[in-house]
């Protein structure tokens, strides 16, 4: 796949999905959030184990949305922009596969938020997460007024989007916004290889089904146990419960195959 500022890269069925604009610390524009779109949509149609989503450089996952890109916006405008993003980063966190960011340096605004709509997080002693928008007068608009609080809870949310204050790896560690900080970016990714070669060993319809229902937690007006419910109905039409089961009373390793 090409891109102008994505790096993709796939080896031993993981996606490396680098975001590359490290001059300007991988700021999302609206060139490279269309490109993330895409190559998340490409993910779909290939054969992938997971994803693991970075940003080049040692500065920067992410340091926000495009600032420049915000000049002269209208209201019409502004609400465009943040109902494509917020698009956007749903279809990343509804992907049936694991995604990972690994983020290294600053994430914050569009940075810390697209983080959050990965499944999963793993920092390094390098990164500072934020909501630093009410410097410029603004809000977060790409979904972190809502992932944070539910990552955090309320009174953290509200104190990193009111003060702006950044926070380092450790303490997104203790409050749960990370899953894991490693010593640097190359063992982050390593950390986060090894996760998505574990979870590649489980059902893959059974993956798709615990993303889907665990996200259904957090989506208005949808029942998360019917969801559920569901969900196990489902599995049951699949030829890999068959297996996984058989597998179980045969006292051997399970051979998913995905249908
Ligand atoms: N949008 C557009 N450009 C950005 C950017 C953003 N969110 N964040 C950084 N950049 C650009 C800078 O303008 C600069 O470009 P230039 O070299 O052409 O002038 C380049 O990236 C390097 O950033 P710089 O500010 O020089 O690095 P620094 O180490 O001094 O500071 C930060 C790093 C992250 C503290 C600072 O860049 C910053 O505050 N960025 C904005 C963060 C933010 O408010 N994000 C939310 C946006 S809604």
């Amino acid at each position: 796949m090409d891109f102008k500022n994505l790096l993709w890269s796939v080896e031993d069925g993981i996606l490396l999905l680098t975001i590359n604009r490290p001059d300007k610390l991988n700021a999302l524009n609206g060139e490279t959030i269309l490109e993330i779109k895409a190559a998340f949509e490409q993910a779909k149609n290939e054969q992938l184990k997971g994803i693991i989503l970075t940003g080049a450089g040692e500065k920067a996952f992410v340091a926000g949305a495009d600032i420049a890109e915000f000049q002269g916006l209208n209201e019409t405008q502004a609400m465009a922009l943040a109902q494509r993003g917020h698009d956007i980063f749903f279809a990343i966190e509804q992907m049936p596969i694991p995604v990972i960011a690994v983020v290294s340096g600053f994430a914050l605004g569009g940075g810390c938020e697209l983080s959050m709509a990965c499944h999963l997080r793993i920092a390094t002693p390098q990164t500072k997460f934020g909501q630093p928008e009410v410097n410029l007068g603004i809000i977060a608009g790409y979904g972190g007024t809502q992932r944070l609080v539910q990552y955090i809870g309320k009174a953290k949310a509200l104190e990193l989007h009111l003060t702006a204050d950044m926070i380092d790896a450790q303490t997104a560690l203790n409050l749960g916004l990370v899953n894991y900080v490693e010593a640097d970016k190359n063992a982050a990714i390593e950390k986060a290889k090894s996760i998505i070669n574990k979870i590649a060993t489980k059902g893959p319809i059974a993956i798709a089904k615990v993303i889907e229902c665990v996200n259904a937690y957090y989506k208005d007006g949808v029942d998360g146990f019917a969801t559920e419910v569901n969900a196990f109905g489902d599995i049951f039409k699949s030829e890999d419960v068959k297996e996984g089961v058989q597998a179980f009373l045969e006292k051997r390793k399970p051979n998913f195959k995905g249908v």
